[in-house]
């Protein structure tokens, strides 16, 4: 088969080296790709967001299945305009993407499907907006109703922090379009936890358990990320735990839609809450998470591509996914200044070393590139992750930092803390 990746981060990188071991692949495309997809692809520099010059591409190379990494091109709908072109892609169609591409559809879908969520309400006047966080009980949540890169989510612990927020999303514009609509919704204590399923429609079958890092700073401090680093499994949650979950927060879901005539084909992504009165839903995601694949993908025995085409092919046949009993943490090498103004183009020296073939630890690129000199340089805020395998959780984290502190690259950081609590519990 021939294969494009769609996408240029670390989950894009990891899809790649998961897709590439498979028997049925023959040629596989990304893109645009990283300079480190471009050692497993063959890249081509097509923006994520050209859904037509995307299309195009895939018609002219005969492509057999792509497969979309990010979300705004599912929100853009590419999926419906492949199919509509007799093209075979993994990923949702744009009603189905919705649930990620705005808050308040996902919150309200939530509401009517009986799934637990925090009580929200949505605002597109800023009076009212600035009228309720005055009266209403701090702290509270506001959220950019469309997308934001993980960015668009402020937690306010004043009337006047809630006040200001709202000023700056809905009437500066601090996420454009994305931010003039908002939900404004409860502060949930817990453990966070992120539940990936693949689902054809109807059938449902869960990955395993991973927990993000979204906090830019050590013991949960700073602004919100993308993520900073992400482990799997869940030491907390058993299996059957886990499939409880999903019962609550993924079929619902998928049956809900199905009886509305959107049939959701492909990742869905529950970024759960694990509070004392049990999972409360926190968002949807449409898509693999970032960097959730980079601890997942790695564990994962059974052949990727072989189920996502079963997907896109409307004939899910695998019942179920086969795992390497070890653990897997990924760490998340950042510029200095991210997810705020941060440098582009620092050398990024220690590669060769980190990149040296081995079975426990890898490097997937995010924010690289090649500069004109050929050499590996930073091009975004997320610039790589160091993902470690081990037989338990404290194994692969010393095989993720040892291989994290091989690289050297100028004004960067990263969290020395992933997997901290869990293995405070669970030694
Ligand atoms: P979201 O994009 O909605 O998942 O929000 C990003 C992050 O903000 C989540 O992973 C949580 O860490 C935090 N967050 C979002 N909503 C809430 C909430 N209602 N209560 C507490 N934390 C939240
Ligand atoms: N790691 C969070 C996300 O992918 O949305």
């Amino acid at each position: 088969m021939k294969v494009l990746v769609i996408g240029s981060g670390g989950r894009e990188h990891v899809l790649c080296w998961k897709i590439a071991q498979s028997p049925l692949l023959t040629k596989l495309y990304a893109a645009p790709g990283n300079a480190g997809i471009s050692e497993m692809a063959e890249c081509h520099d097509i923006k994520v967001e050209d859904i037509q010059g995307l299309c195009d591409f895939a018609k002219k190379e005969k492509i057999d299945l792509t497969v979309v990494g990010p979300e705004s091109p599912l929100v853009e709908g590419i999926v419906d305009l492949f199919e509509k072109e007799g093209l075979k892609i993994f990923g949702p169609c744009k009603a189905a993407a919705r649930l990620e591409g705005s808050k308040a559809f996902a919150k309200d879908v939530m509401n009517k499907f009986s799934v637990p969520t925090a009580r929200y309400e949505v605002f597109s006047n800023v009076n009212e907006a600035k009228h309720y966080v005055i009266e209403t009980e701090m702290p509270v949540v506001i959220k950019a109703d469309g997308l934001a890169a993980g960015k668009g989510v402020v937690i306010c612990e004043s009337s006047q922090d809630a006040v200001n927020t709202l000023t700056q999303m809905m009437s500066d514009g601090a996420f454009g379009e994305s931010g003039r609509k908002v939900v404004v919704e409860q502060l949930l204590e817990g453990e966070e936890l992120s539940v990936l399923a693949l689902c054809d429609g109807e059938k449902i079958i869960p990955l395993a358990s991973s927990q993000d890092h979204k906090r830019a700073y050590e013991h949960d401090r700073g602004p919100n990320t993308g993520g900073m680093g992400a482990y799997s499994p869940c030491p907390q949650y058993s299996d059957v735990q886990l499939a409880e979950i999903v019962e609550k927060v993924i079929r619902p879901i998928v049956k809900g839609l199905g009886s509305e005539g959107i049939i959701y084909r492909g990742i869905l992504y529950a970024g759960i809450m694990i509070t004392r009165e049990g999972p409360f839903v926190l968002e949807y995601n449409c898509r693999f998470g970032d960097p959730e694949a980079q601890a997942i993908l790695p564990r994962l025995k059974s052949d990727l591509l072989a189920v996502m085409n079963e997907i896109a092919s409307a004939n899910l046949t695998t019942q179920s996914l086969e795992w390497h009993d070890k653990a897997c943490m990924a760490v998340v090498l950042a510029s200095g200044g991210y997810p705020g103004h941060y440098k582009k183009g620092v050398p990024i020296h220690g590669l060769p070393a980190a990149e040296a073939k081995r079975e426990n630890a890898f490097v997937f690129h995010a924010g690289t590139t090649k500069n004109e000199n050929g050499q590996i340089v930073t091009s975004g805020g997320r610039i790589l992750v160091a993902a470690g395998l081990g037989d338990n959780l404290r194994g692969a984290r010393e095989n993720a930092y040892q291989l994290i502190e091989k690289i050297n690259c100028e004004g960067t950081f990263y969290r020395r803390d992933i997997g901290g609590r869990a293995l405070e519990v669970y030694r």
